[in-house]
Parts: structure tokens; sequence; C-alpha cells
């Protein structure tokens, strides 16, 4: 089949190499001439495991290309995929000009039947939008051309965007038409082998799904969140807790690992953009506002810890941070904790020594000539010279450190662990004071789980 994929970002360029994939002749389209260059020289600007070698198989075999000529996309697939952004608006709705500037260039070109299939995570109500964008350009052209619109939101996940890609959970099609269901579950069938994963439903359904699948993996984590605020309160661990209520198959163990706050492209914009759509229905949606306050508040976390440690000297200081993305297996650094933290340490007169091992790129882009800023070749690198260790991203390369290199190379032998990375005892085997996330007592005038433990270790001798 014909494609035609608007957005050669974290989405479309995963749909159109897994359509290509499949033998689908796919065209990619995007606004940005940049970044369309570098695809069509075999450069791939974002960092998702495996989508090189989709994108450099799918090229050569010419089923995959990519242009930065409108009418040329418009022309050539019956799928139109619109995959743009669709990034919040001042006051936090989603800003939907990248996807009616779509509808527009849909309208103006098209001149035979298309089936406009959205895969932007887009408020309840925007098909009918792009459905009158189109007709309305229709119109001022005198041409009378048949086309649907269909809601098919993504799911994938950055990180492991090919695998869910290839191998969906769900597949939503929403439509008002049978007929293009069965068009796009022709289209979806070679993914959908195993067992039907097919669920057709109304378009408006499909929109809010995939807000309301979003804003649920955002309560489990902002619920974890509060439970490891109330934990360091009262003197328990989370991590104990999590294990605890996890293995109730009701709650399960996914998705309920309390840390640094969640980030992302997705959950904090499209959290707060159904929080809106509800208050401009008159429903104050009083539970999505807390998932966020409570995320807002828990990216402050580990500057807090960090503060309290120095008693609130720490102008002058140097910080190693170890992640900088908002989860590993990106180099998305959209809304990431990690800027959270080094934007307040910077105004707090503190240098930052960072490494990732994939966001170094896009931190520089982030922050030109950010004064406090280094950016280190290692993780190692990123120690020397500092005073403590902040971990921010759970990277698989951080998770076994030699703990003392690390004593030995900071000043001040002390780990603030947004992730809850490792074993207290064993890091404070070691002679590192360790404050992790929701583990012991961690409040003002409370000492710390580390501190209690060095003190009872000095008892003991
Ligand atoms: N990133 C994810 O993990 C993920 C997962 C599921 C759904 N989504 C949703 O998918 C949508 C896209 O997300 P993304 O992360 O791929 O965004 P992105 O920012 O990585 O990519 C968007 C692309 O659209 C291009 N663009 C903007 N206006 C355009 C236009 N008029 N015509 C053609 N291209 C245009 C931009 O230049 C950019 O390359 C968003 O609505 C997002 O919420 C994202």
């Amino acid at each position: 089949m014909r494609l035609t994929i608007f957005g050669s970002g974290y989405v479309g360029l995963v749909t159109g190499a897994c359509m290509a994939e499949m033998g689908n002749q796919v065209v990619c389209y995007d606004i940005d001439e940049g970044k369309i260059a570098r695809l069509n020289n075999g450069d791939v600007p974002i960092y998702e495991p495996g989508l090189d070698d989709y994108i450099a198989r799918n090229t050569e075999s010419g089923r995959l290309e990519f242009t930065t000529d409108v009418e040329k996309a418009v022309g050539h697939g019956l799928f139109q995929f619109i995959s743009v952004g669709t990034p919040p608006d001042e006051d936090g709705s989603a800003d939907l000009k990248h996807v009616l500037a779509v509808a527009r260039a849909i309208g103006e070109h098209m001149d035979d039947y298309r089936i406009v299939v959205d895969k932007s995570t887009v408020p309840v109500g925007t098909a009918d939008k792009v459905k009158a964008e189109i007709q309305s350009q229709l119109e001022k052209r005198n041409k009378s051309v048949e086309f649907d619109v269909v809601s098919n939101p993504e799911f994938l996940k950055e990180g492991a965007a090919i695998g869910d890609f290839m191998k969906p959970d769900r597949i939503v099609i929403g439509t008002d038409n049978p007929r293009t269901t069965e068009l796009l579950r022709t289209l979806y069938e070679p993914f959908n082998r195993n067992h039907d994963r097919v669920i057709s439903m109304d378009i408006r359904s499909a929109e809010l799904t995939k807000y309301a699948a979003n804003a649920m993996l955002a309560t489990k984590i902002s619920f974890m969140n509060e439970l490891s605020n109330i934990a360091e309160r009262v003197g328990a661990d989370i991590e104990h807790v999590r294990v605890g209520i996890g293995s109730d198959p009701r709650i399960g163990f996914q998705f309920i690992y309390p840390g640094a706050g969640y980030g992302g492209s997705c959950f904090p914009k499209d959290v707060r953009a159904l929080a809106k759509s509800a208050a401009s229905e008159g429903y104050e949606a009083q539970l999505l506002d807390a998932v966020e306050d409570v995320n807002n508040r828990q990216k402050q976390r580990v500057f807090e810890k960090i503060e309290r440690h120095f008693d609130g000297k720490i102008a002058g200081k140097k910080i190693a941070l170890w992640g900088l993305s908002f989860k590993p297996r990106t180099d998305d650094m959209r809304e990431a904790p990690s800027r959270v933290l080094m934007e307040a340490l910077w105004a707090a007169g503190v240098k930052v020594r960072a490494y990732d091992p994939e966001a170094m790129g896009e931190t520089k882009r982030i922050y030109p000539d950010q004064q406090g800023l280094e950016l280190c070749e290692s993780a190692h690198d990123a120690l020397e010279g500092a005073d403590a260790l902040a971990i921010m991203t759970e990277w698989q390369e951080f998770r076994s450190p030699d703990f003392a290199t690390i004593k030995d190379a900071l000043a001040d032998a002390v780990i603030f662990d947004g992730r809850n990375l490792y074993e207290p005892n064993i890091v404070e085997h070691f002679g590192l004071t360790y404050y992790a996330i929701g583990r012991g007592h961690d409040i003002a005038g409370n000492s710390n789980f580390g501190r209690r433990r060095e003190d009872k270790i000095a008892q003991e001798r």
C-alpha cells in the first residue's frame, strides 16, 4: 500500500520505517528541511534503538523516501498519516497548529480519495476540525473529492518503539465508516497476525483512549511518588512497599517505581491537555490536577536533598550528574527531571559535570554555552573534581558502578539517587552516604538513611 507520513519525528519515523519494513511504499514528509536533508544523507536525527537499521534497509530497497515536497507527499499515499507534534499551548491545552497545517496542505493538494489517519495525540473533537479544514480547502479549489478522517492513536514507547510498533498491544481504530476500518485493518494485518489486536470504536472514544492511557500511567507514577514522600516521613522503605503492593495482581508490578518524577514529550503535556479539555467542558479534573502537581513537586526532590545535605551551603559546589534523557534508551530531554535539577543547581551557583550515554548532543542543543555546565566523556569522567553524584536516569550502565572509585573521586562521598538504583547497605558499605527516593527518614530535622547507618556503625565500633 502507499502511505504518506506527515512529521518525521519519533512517531513518524518509526511508523514510516515499520510500514516500509512490511513491504509498503512510504513517503515521509517534514517541514524541517535540515531534518529531511540529514535523513536523505543516511543520518537518523534521533536516537531510537534499531531505527537506523530499519531506515537504512528500507531506503536502500526504495520503499522509504523522505521529502519536503508537499505536493508529492499528498499525491503519494492513499493513507495520509498525521504524526506531527501537539505541544502544549500557553494555557496547557494541546496546540493543534501543526495538525491543522497538515490538514490544510492535504486539502490544498489532494485530487483523489484519501484516508487521513491521525496518529498525533489530539483532544477529542480534533478529527472534526481536521475534516472541516480539508473540506474548506477543497471548497476554495471548487473540488469535490471524497475523504475519511480516522483516529489511530499511537502507543509506542520511546526506547522500545520498534518492538512496540511491530508487535503492538493494541491497534485502536476510531472511524465513523466501516469501510475505512476494514482498509486500516488490512494495512495493519502484518502487525496483527498472532491474535487480533484491533480495537475499533467511534472517533471520539479513540481520541480519548490515548489520553486515558497516558493519564493512567502518569497517575501510577505520581501515586508512588506521593507514597515515597510519606515513607520518608514515617521511616518506611518504599522499595519494600512497592514489592508488597505489586504482588497483588490487581495492582501489579509494572509502572509503580518511585523516582524523580515523570518527564518526556507525552505524560506531562497529555495530563495537562486532558485536564484543560475537561475544564473547557466545565468539569474540574481534580485527580489529573493532583497528578501533575505531585509530579512537579517530585521533580524538585533531588535538589532539595542536595541542598539539605549541604545545609544550604551549596554555592560553589560541583555535582556530577549521571543521566540527562527523561528515561533510558532515548536521547529525548523534553520535560526531563534532569533539566529541573540542573536549572535549580545553576540558580544556586552550583556547577554540573554531566554525562549521558545518548543525550549529550541534545543537552548541547538545549543549553548552548551554558555557564556552570561541563559535558563529560564518560560516567567516570563526570566524577572528576565533583563534590557529590546525582543520578537522574536509570541507564543500564549506571546500575553496577564501582563504588570504591566513586568514593575516591568525590570530595564529599555522597550519592543522590533519583531512581533508586542501588541497595543502600551496599553503597554504605563503601563508605558513601546514600540518599534515594522514599527510603528511610529524609526530611528536615531527621537524619537520612545513610547518616543513620553511619551513626550505627560508629556506635558499634
Ligand atoms: N514520542 C512518543 O513517544 C509518542 C508516543 C505516542 C504518541 N506521540 C504523539 O505523536 C505526536 C508526534 O510526537 P513526536 O514525539 O514524534 O514529535 P516530534 O517533535 O519528534 O516530531 C514532530 C515532527 O513534525 C514535524 N512537523 C511540524 N509541523 C509539520 C507540518 N506542518 N508538516 C510536516 N511535518 C511537520 C516537525 O518538524 C517534527 O519533525 C505527538 O502528538 C505526540 O504526543 C508521541
